[in-house]
């Protein structure tokens, strides 16, 4: 069965057809999934009943994968986060403790690992178990955006370079500096990337924008900090959003290097389980 891609988004996000990944996929297979990635910039495959091992084997075919440090959001394999609602005991996973913070911040406009240099590059979560009314994923589409900038706008904002931080977008979440441990501050320190960036397989560009995004560099701070909340209220307006509904054994792969997602509200019972993986970008950005 040949690949396709159905459009379900206004300006971007399709559905794949043709594809069972428990059968795994070849290297023509990657080519056309990259392709389609940097393409439509969301990929929905449904139904794919997989388990951590089809997961893996699906996501190194696009790069080196994420390894999975953080403990708060652990899932007990090296490349696996586990985005769920419930403990492994299944009680829900209070909103002040370190997991359920973690859980509020990815309901922030983000792209995945912004706060790393290299960043993410694209990102794969999978629908283990879902509620009855799962609560949907938002994505933005940040190439859209840029298209339509008037032309002198682009021109002020490309080449401009953005400080991405952990603290910047957990201060957000009412975290403080001293809510850090001195070995997180040593390793997970602020990065530099560009406000715009261009697509390294179609050319075209877009911003590059995400709650870790705080100030512009040369400007003074303020300044900065007002461009970013401006541009990410300009490329997050309800036309340029792609709404995920999740059904059971969906899984998302996205691209972020032109997309921004957010999680939306849940406090149901019903556990949610989802797992999270991603690839790094081969070099800094
Ligand atoms: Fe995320």
């Amino acid at each position: 069965m040949t690949i396709a891609f159905d459009r379900i988004g206004k300006t971007f996000a399709a559905e794949v057809q043709g594809i069972d990944l428990r059968k795994g996929i070849d290297k023509a297979m990657v080519g056309t999934l990259e392709m389609g990635l940097a393409t439509h910039g969301v990929l929905v495959f449904r139904n794919q009943r997989i388990d951590d091992d089809a997961q893996q084997a699906f996501i190194e075919q696009f790069g080196p994968p994420v390894v999975t440090k953080l403990k708060e959001i652990a899932s007990g394999h090296p490349h696996f986060y586990d985005i769920s609602t419930v403990d492994s005991d299944g009680n829900p996973i209070p909103e002040d403790s370190a997991r359920g913070m973690y859980l509020l911040a990815n309901m922030l406009w983000h792209t995945d690992g912004s706060q790393n240099q290299p960043p993410i590059r694209v990102t794969a979560l999978h629908a283990r178990e879902l509620p009855p009314q799962p609560p949907p994923t938002e994505y933005a589409d940040m190439r859209s955006a840029w298209d339509d900038l008037p032309a002198s706008r682009q021109r002020e904002l490309d080449g401009l370079a953005v400080e991405h931080s952990i603290y910047w977008s957990r201060e957000k979440m009412g975290m403080k500096m001293s809510d850090f441990s001195a070995e997180t501050l040593n390793e997970r320190k602020p990065v530099q990337h560009p406000l715009v960036r261009r697509h390294a397989l179609t050319g075209r560009k877009s911003l590059y924008l995400a709650s870790h995004a705080s100030h512009v560099i040369g400007w003074p701070l303020e300044k900065g900090r007002a461009l970013i909340e401006e541009l990410t209220g300009h490329a997050t307006q309800r036309k340029y959003v792609y709404v995920q509904e999740w059904r059971d054994s969906d899984l998302v792969m996205w691209d972020d290097t032109w997309t921004m997602h957010r999680s939306t509200p849940y406090s149901g019972s019903h556990p949610r389980r989802m797992r999270w993986c991603g690839v790094r970008e081969l070099a800094p950005v």
